[in-house]
Parts: C-alpha cells; structure tokens; sequence
C-alpha cells in the first residue's frame, strides 16, 4: 500500500468511534480528507462538525455538513486529525498546513483527541520534522532569535498566512527530549500564538496505517474500554 492509502484506512477506522448524534471536530490535510469522505456517510447520523481551519470549513460546508462556530459549543465528544509526526506517549508534532493554533483550539475543547496517520508519521523521538511556530508578523524576527537560542534553526515560511492573518516560523534542527516542556516554553515567549506541539495534552487514541492494518494505540486503559 502507498502513503495516501494507508492514510486512507487509518482514516475509515475513526469511524466507529464517532458517537451517533454528537458533535464531530474535524482537523486538517490530506489524511483529515480521507475522514471527512468516510464521515460522510454517516452524515445523517451526527449533529454537525466543528473545523479546525478555514479549508477544512468550506470542504465540509461543500459536502453539506453543519459546520458550528467552536464558541457555540460547550461540549465536543471527539476530535479526528492528523499529526505530522507522532510518538509512543501518542504526542504530536503539528501544522505543516498552517493549521495548528485552529486545531489546538479544537483539541483543547475536545474531551476525546483521535490522530489518524500512516506509518511513516511514526517516530521515537520528535523534531525530525521542523516545528511549526505561529507568530504575530512584528515578532517574527524576536522569535526567530530565541529559538536559535533554544537550539534550533528557524526557516520564515515565505507567502504562507494562517487563518488569522500571523505567519509561520518552521524550526529545523531540534531533538525534542522532553516535548511538554519545550511546547510551554515557546509558547511562552512574546509573539508567540502557539506551536506545533501537541504534548501537554497528546492524543488519547493513535490509528496507524500500517502494511499489516490499522494499528490502535489506547494508553490510557479507561479510555480503552469505553470504546
Ligand atoms: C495541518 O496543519 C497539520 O497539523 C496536519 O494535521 C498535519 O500536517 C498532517 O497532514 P497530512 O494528513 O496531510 O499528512
């Protein structure tokens, strides 16, 4: 099997853990397609989909999924995306779409994160795939400067801007040891909207397209007997 169709089943095995009736929060790319496909025909038996990213909203408004504003929503049973790379502890690194402040958003008011991926998303260590950082435009060179002071190597993603209206610093170079600290602390630094990484709170369920099937990855053994 090539890339897209492992992306294709790992997406298709989200299904069966989307509630009937519930709100469904969709994330971004080329795999996320594959799930809105496969989510459509289920479409009369969910209340709507909430959209991590302006691209994601008009693909699904195409299809005719009720697309919710994220603020009229109190409540969100799950999350389906992609990652760009993910580990075993199911941490993430995110936004090589320019997505990631709209998914974190969703993923923070999501009770259930599902990351659907194909095999070669899979790492021990993240940071081989440079890290997206979101960044208010007058920031962009401040930024810069202290993440090279963090170790890295920061590339301007030239022509690229995200949905509210900031720009991209991808940062090559990095071996993130320990990813939960790393995401707090560049978020920290002024100028930051927030970065690609997804590791205070990692995904709960990782679906992994592999050669052999859909492998699933449930960490947390409560979680693992509700579905
Ligand atoms: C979008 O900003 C990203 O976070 C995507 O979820 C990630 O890049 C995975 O994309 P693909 O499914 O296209 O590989």
């Amino acid at each position: 099997m090539n890339h897209n169709q492992l992306k294709k089943i790992a997406a298709e095995a989200a299904l069966k853990y989307i509630p009937e009736n519930s709100v469904v929060g969709v994330g971004t790319g080329s795999t996320v397609n594959y799930f809105i496909d496969a989510l459509l025909t289920i479409k009369h038996k969910i209340a709507g989909t909430v959209a991590s990213s302006k691209v994601t909203a008009v693909k699904l408004k195409e299809l005719g999924f009720t697309v919710i504003d994220p603020n009229s929503v109190d409540e969100l049973s799950i999350y389906v995306d992609g990652a760009d790379e993910v580990n075993n502890s199911l941490q993430m690194i995110k936004g090589g779409g320019a997505a990631l402040t709209g998914e974190k958003i969703i993923a923070a008011i999501a009770k259930k994160f599902i990351c659907i991926a194909d095999i070669s998303k899979k790492v021990q260590i993240l940071g081989k795939f440079p890290l997206p950082v979101e960044v208010i435009p007058i920031a962009r060179s401040y930024v810069a400067r202290t993440m090279v002071k963090l170790g890295g190597f920061p590339v301007y993603r030239e022509g690229v801007v995200t949905d509210y209206g900031n720009t991209i610093l991808d940062i090559w170079n990095l071996e993130i040891l320990e990813p939960a600290k790393l995401e707090q602390t560049i978020n920290n630094i002024p100028g930051v909207v927030t970065n690609g990484l997804f590791a205070v709170k990692p995904a709960d369920i990782l679906l992994l397209g592999t050669e052999d099937g859909v492998v699933t990855t449930i960490p947390n053994p409560a979680l693992a007997l509700l579905v």
